[in-house]
């Protein structure tokens, strides 16, 4: 099936933080993408601001840099490169010095019929200053959309001063906070999984379900990262995009797509999780550190190796697993094991649904006892679903029980490119859907239950436990789940 293109209204996008790493790997490549597939065209501007001084046509240079390095090479050509970067122009400003604000509207139409977004990829001590630039320089319209990226604060407080300083200006209505995991088609598939079938809905409960899992690995590094060392594991992965992951399986069928049924049901979830504050933090929460390894074909730094001098010491955790519980009628006494790490074995995003035994075995004398069945929603890489299910293995030889995957890959179905998050979110923004954005209110929730997680481990003299580059994180973390009888789940495919 070929690929439906739904053009977009034209656009001003202004990219405040346009000279930063994420506009160059993401931005720039997600909205190149969309331009080159027709969903918009020269009619559009995307308006780079930052304090560098540079010219539209340096822009314009790195933006043809970040395509050649970033876009995938069968859609890079030439022609379509030379028609997008024609859209791009650039203003140095500097929003920290007022006296320094450069004026943006001989770059910014006033047609009320474009559609205008400002995209705030910078620290989040500048949102409030740029909300209010926009204001005083009367750039701020009722229709306008404000994107703010991550990080949206470090706790419940800093959040809420942000959340104030850009609300002093744009109304909830036009606030759009990216956590780019909502982007992610597998992400959005989960919703297409519970609500579009009718199969899992009846059996998505407690009564069914044994536990779920969810683990965000990857096999990259953090020391190098200045921000990270604030921030870790906990507030960098689990406030938000493992949040997010928890409400998408969690919540209820939200009597439609509109962005506020929604998140309306996603803010029930976090407001259902149960707490986990002083002792219980260190019976229900693992956190770890990578150390370095070296071996005769491998040679990898450990965090402490990768920080500069002034850091060295430091106890951020690059790894975390934790025991939720949600205490409602469909979750109650079913765990969520999280985990996410970084320099893990493997690079794999999955959720798993863990279903509960048969009630009652017929096959007395087969080879193999029956084994619960699995739901396996893989996120990246090899995006898919996997549904394990117990089979006779084909033959003679009686009856012997094997476990087998029925496997929907969609790299084998489906033949196009999967588009990256940030395509369908910048895109949104135009669009004016906030469905795959957070609320205030989820936020805040997010940080109201990772908060005493967080304290509670400052609190405590323990260090992270350590664990070797290259594994599944600290043995703290396999005794987590292993004391409730169960095992982390390996893909072996059988
Ligand atoms: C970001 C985190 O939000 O998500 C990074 O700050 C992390 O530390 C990244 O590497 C993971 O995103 P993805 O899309 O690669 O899974």
């Amino acid at each position: 099936m070929s690929r439906r293109i739904i053009p977009v209204h034209p656009f001003d996008y202004v990219v405040f933080g346009a000279t930063g790493d994420l506009a160059k790997r993401k931005l720039i490549p997600a909205l190149y993408y969309r331009f080159k597939d027709g969903q918009f065209d020269e009619k559009s501007r995307i308006i780079g601001v930052s304090r560098t001084v540079w010219t539209d046509a340096e822009f314009q240079k790195v933006a043809r840099d970040s395509i050649t390095e970033f876009v995938e090479p069968e859609y890079q050509d030439k022609k379509t490169i030379d028609r997008f970067v024609s859209i791009l122009s650039y203003v140095s400003n500097d929003v920290t010095n007022p006296e320094n604000w450069t004026d943006l509207a001989e770059k910014l139409r006033d047609d009320p019929k474009i559609v205008r977004a400002f995209y705030l990829a910078v620290a989040p001590n500048l949102f409030g200053p740029i909300c209010e630039y926009l204001s005083k320089k009367g750039y701020y319209r009722r229709d306008a959309r404000v994107v703010l990226e991550k990080p949206l604060g470090h706790d419940l407080e800093s959040s809420e001063a942000i959340n104030n300083e850009v609300a002093s200006i744009f109304k909830e209505d036009q606030v759009y906070r990216i956590d780019h995991y909502l982007g992610k088609e597998t992400v959005q598939n989960l919703l297409a999984l519970r609500f579009a079938n009718k199969l899992f809905e009846p059996i998505w409960n407690s009564a069914n379900i044994d536990h779920v899992q969810i683990t965000v690995s990857e096999s990259v590094g953090a020391g190098t990262r200045g921000y990270y060392d604030e921030s870790g594991a906990l507030r960098d992965m689990i406030q938000n995009h493992i949040m997010q992951l928890v409400c998408l399986v969690a919540m209820e069928p939200p009597a439609s797509d509109e962005a506020n049924a929604l998140r309306d049901e996603k803010l029930k979830v976090l407001r259902s999780l149960k707490p986990i504050k002083g002792a219980d933090v260190a019976k229900y929460t693992v956190r770890g550190q990578y150390r370095g390894v070296t071996s005769e074909t491998t040679s990898v730094k450990g965090y402490q190796d990768e920080l500069p001098a002034d850091k060295k010491g430091s106890r951020t955790e690059t790894f975390v697993a934790l025991k939720a519980e949600i205490e409602n009628w469909r979750w109650a006494g079913v765990p969520f094991y999280l985990r996410t790490g970084k320099r893990m074995a493997n690079r794999v995003s999955e959720i798993v649904i863990q279903f509960r035994d048969i009630p009652h075995s017929i096959f007395e004398h087969a080879e193999g006892a029956p084994k619960a069945n699995k739901l396996v929603i893989r996120l990246q890489p090899d995006e898919g679903v996997k549904l394990f299910l117990m089979i006779k293995d084909p033959g003679p030889g009686g009856m012997r029980l094997r476990e087998v995957p029925l496997n929907l890959s969609f790299a084998q179905t489906f033949a196009e490119r999967t588009p990256e998050a940030y395509e369908r979110l910048l895109l949104d923004v135009v669009r004016g859907s906030q469905t795959l954005f957070m609320r205030r209110d989820e936020l805040e929730a997010a940080w109201k239950w990772v908060d005493p997680i967080r304290e509670a481990w400052d609190a405590s003299r323990d260090a992270p436990q350590p664990y070797t580059a290259g594994t599944w994180g600290p043995t703290g973390s396999i005794a987590l789940i292993e004391r409730d009888g169960r095992t982390w789940h390996e893909d072996d495919d059988a």
